[in-house]
């Protein structure tokens, strides 16, 4: 027993628990780094909202998220429609009365091709999830969370917002695209009690990495992990533990920043 548990047995959660009765707010929660994200969030006190646009996923991650107590709602949506995300916002506000934290995370990966071989369509699908989809989250959490003068938001960028990757410009000009956001958004609200930060992860293996030809093919898989000085691939637990430091009281004097959990992949 930690020692302050029999002297203030009363204030054991609010010692222990970083984001202690907040309501968090996750899209793309149901896989990966989003779903670990809401579960390392549910273990430190947080009530969660899981946004994505999979339900049939969403029984066995629930479970998971829901921890013994915190309350764990599952919203349907998808982030590319900005209406969607405007009655997701609705329904986290109309079930726990606020908004803390916002992680923007739901993302794809794309048609691989050249600039001057990708299609229109494959460029927008990207551009739209990515892009727009975090556009869309922002305005609706920025305006509830300016009623509120309080919050935090967190969005998942890249190691891709930072620099270049053959055949991916669409996925590449989104996550530059998402720090351009998130600094302009830091700057208009830095008085208003809100801060607003970006992580650029590394590759993590996660079913996008799968999906994406990279996990699925050894040589590919062996050339990317060479990319990182560490020659490894992240896990979604790591990237976890910089989103609750940007949505904790831990990271208060911060906003604007973009932080690369990459394995050393910038370094180079
Ligand atoms: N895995 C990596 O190597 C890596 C590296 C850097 C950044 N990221 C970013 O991290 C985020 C999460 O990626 P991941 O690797 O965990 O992927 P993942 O595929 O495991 O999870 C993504 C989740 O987002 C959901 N989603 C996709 N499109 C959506 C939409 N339009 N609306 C709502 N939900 C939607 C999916 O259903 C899924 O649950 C993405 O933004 C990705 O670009 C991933």
């Amino acid at each position: 027993m930690a020692f302050y548990e029999g002297v203030f047995p009363l204030t054991k959660n609010r010692i222990m628990k970083k984001l202690a009765n907040r309501t968090v707010f996750i899209t793309g929660g149901l896989s990966g780094i989003g779903k670990a994200c809401a579960i390392a969030a549910a273990k430190e006190g947080a009530n969660i909202a899981v946004a994505d646009r999979k339900p049939a996923d969403e029984a066995e991650a629930m479970k998971d998220i829901k921890q013994e107590n915190n309350k764990a709602i599952f919203i349907e949506c998808d982030v590319s429609v900005f209406a969607q995300v405007e009655s997701a916002i609705e329904k986290v506000v109309n079930t726990f009365g606020r908004l803390d934290v916002a992680l923007n995370n739901a993302g794809i990966g794309g048609e691989p091709n050249k600039v001057g071989d990708m299609t229109e369509e494959g460029w927008l699908k990207v551009i739209g999830v990515n892009l727009n989809g975090v556009f869309n989250c922002m305005r609706h959490e920025l305006a509830q969370m300016a009623k509120q003068q309080s919050g935090v938001i967190v969005n998942m960028s890249s190691i891709l917002g930072r620099v270049g990757f053959a055949t991916s410009s669409h996925y590449v000009a989104a996550k530059h695209g998402v720090i351009g956001l998130t600094q302009t958004a830091a700057l208009e609200y830095a008085m208003e009690g809100i801060r607003v930060n970006a992580i650029c992860p590394g590759f993590i293996d996660t079913p996008l990495l799968a999906t994406g030809g990279i996990t699925d093919h050894e040589e590919v898989k062996q050339h990317i992990i060479g990319l990182h000085p560490m020659k490894r691939l992240g896990k979604s637990e790591e990237i976890a533990t910089g989103f609750i430091f940007l949505a904790c009281e831990d990271s208060d004097f911060m906003t604007g920043t973009a932080i690369e959990m990459d394995g050393g992949y910038l370094a180079i």
